[in-house]
């Protein structure tokens, strides 16, 4: 007797079909899963065996073999439990045989009870893709995929339930699905309104919300640099459906999702001791790192020289290609990875360093050796350079509160959308995303910014990457007033966040 289940495994961020077919022959009983399996699909023998027999069955006393199809593809997780159990169950004759196209996923415990799994929300819309009728996923993991249509999705909790359901015994209910529906304003805890002061670091979080673009803060201890950066999210404008899904499907395959669909753009901010597989992924138990888990959202690098070098320099790649490649021992696996960076800075060791009134202890060697932490690669990729220079007492002191960030959102929503309606023929959505080529197409400067733009070329001796980034950041501006052409003053302004490195 043969039967056949589908199933689901992941790579990367996507699921990939899995034919679940069990065998059950005459000769000494045995139990083997074979195709390629871990640990945890190799020990999903004992709970299949126990959930059967704890849920009436007598376990075959046959020779069993399992084998998850296609064999050459490396298998993790107890994600087939539940299919195996069917499988078993149609083979020994206790359950008819089932309809094609449908799936089914999920781990079981001893007692037969279904237990969430990682990945559900790709392994559904994988189901739909393929044109399957429906698929059984665990209860636990409804709501991640209460907004997929198309796909009759059936939430169960125990062997007992799906059973019944699969003898017709009961109705089964699929998932209702909820239209999705951009977020409107989300709550949040901070707003730029606590900020006092600061405009021109204000102004530079607004430029790189609109147009996602990197940005680097420098300034001493307690000058507020963190306290931006946390409120940058409460200014980001909304993801689109197909971002969130993507957003909700690193963290469905980290196991990482709480609750439904995410609609609110990431923001990680991983300590300055994370190491190469907390940022960018890989380990034992293959997940996402940080840099993923932060798609489409902010990566925020606090105290950005106190990280290890070596981690710092293997983000330079993935920043440029937004995704990352992680080697594994047979073959490799890639994440998305398309974030803002935002890294936060000392100027120096003792952070006094140009400190109106405080004095530097720091050696000019030392000075230097902070610095060189940071690899210049890295700062090439970062479009805003801005100081943060220490608050006064009559600043902190001012009873006004700063402007609001429902009203700089406002701003940065509109000026998101002139890149969308921009670039809807393009690959890209944002100006910080603009090629070479596409700067030349889709920045032109009027007569006079372009004059001032060679003039501050030849003086200030700026590199070419310097004007490419000069421009971005320029049209980013433009798109903030709300005009297709680059005009001078966007360009004056674009020219004060050049790096400190840049000549
Ligand atoms: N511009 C500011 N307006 C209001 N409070 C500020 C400002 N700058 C700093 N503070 C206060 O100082 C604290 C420390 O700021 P923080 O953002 O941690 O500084 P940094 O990261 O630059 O060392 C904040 O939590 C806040 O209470
Ligand atoms: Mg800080
Ligand atoms: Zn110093």
């Amino acid at each position: 007797m043969v039967s056949r289940m589908i199933s689901f495994g992941l790579e990367g961020i996507e699921a990939f079909p899995v034919a679940v077919e069990v065998d059950l022959n005459s000769g000494l009983p045995a139990f083997e899963i074979v195709g390629l399996g871990d640990a945890a699909v190799k020990e999903s023998k004992e709970r299949v065996r126990s959930a059967m027999q704890n849920n009436g069955f007598q376990f075959p006393a046959r020779r069993i073999t399992v084998n998850l199809a296609p064999a050459d593809i490396k298998k993790a997780g107890p994600v087939f439990d539940l299919a195996i159990l069917l499988g078993l169950l149609c083979c020994s004759g206790n359950l008819h045989r089932l309809p094609p196209k449908i799936a089914f996923i999920g781990e079981l415990s001893l007692f037969g009870e279904i237990r969430p799994v990682k990945g559900v929300l790709p392994m559904v819309l994988k189901a739909r893709e393929m044109g399957l009728s429906a698929i059984f996923i665990p209860k636990a993991n409804a709501k991640e995929v209460c907004y997929i249509d198309r796909i009759a999705i059936f939430p169960v909790a125990s062997v007992k339930e799906i059973l019944k359901i699969l003898k017709d015994e009961v109705e089964a209910i699929p998932l209702q699905p909820i239209p999705f529906q951009a977020e409107a304003q989300e709550e949040f805890e901070v707003d730029y309104a606590d900020v006092k002061g600061q405009f021109i670091p204000r102004r530079a979080m607004e430029i790189a919300a609109a147009g996602g673009h990197n940005l680097a803060m420098s300034g001493p201890p307690g000058s507020g640099k963190s306290m931006l950066a946390k409120r940058l999210p409460t200014i980001l404008p909304p993801m689109t459906f197909e971002e969130a899904l993507d957003c909700t499907k690193v963290f469905s395959v980290a196991g990482k999702l709480e609750g439904e669909i995410r609609r609110v753009r990431p923001f990680r901010s991983p300590h300055h001791t994370s190491t190469y597989v907390a940022l960018c992924g890989g380990g034992a138990h293959l997940t996402p790192g940080e840099l993923s888990l932060a798609h489409n959202g902010v990566l925020f690098l606090d105290e950005l020289p106190e990280f290890m070098p070596q981690v710092l320099d293997s983000l330079r790649a993935p920043l440029e290609d937004n995704e990352i490649t992680i080697a594994r021992a047979n073959g490799s696996v890639t994440y998305p990875c398309n974030v803002m960076l935002i890294c936060a800075m000392n100027p120096c060791k003792c952070g006094y360093l140009g400190h109106p009134t405080k004095k530097c202890t720091c050696s000019p060697g030392q000075v230097q050796r902070y610095r060189r932490r940071v690899s210049g690669p890295l700062l090439d990729r970062i479009d805003l350079h801005v100081e943060v220079p220490a608050v006064s007492y009559d600043e902190l002191s001012t009873k006004a509160a700063g402007e609001p960030s429902a009203e700089i959102r406002k701003r940065v929503i509109a000026a998101r959308e002139r890149q969308l309606a921009r670039y809807r023929d393009e690959s890209i959505n944002k100006n910080a995303d603009l090629t070479s080529p596409m700067v030349k197409k889709y920045c032109p400067l009027s007569p006079e910014a372009e004059r001032f733009l060679k003039e501050s070329f030849d003086q200030m001796d700026l590199s070419a990457r310097g004007y490419y980034r000069t421009l971005k950041v320029a049209r980013t501006i433009a798109d903030l007033e709300g005009s297709e052409q680059i005009e001078f003053a966007h360009v004056a302004e674009a020219l004060r966040y050049r790096g400190l490195d840049e000549k």
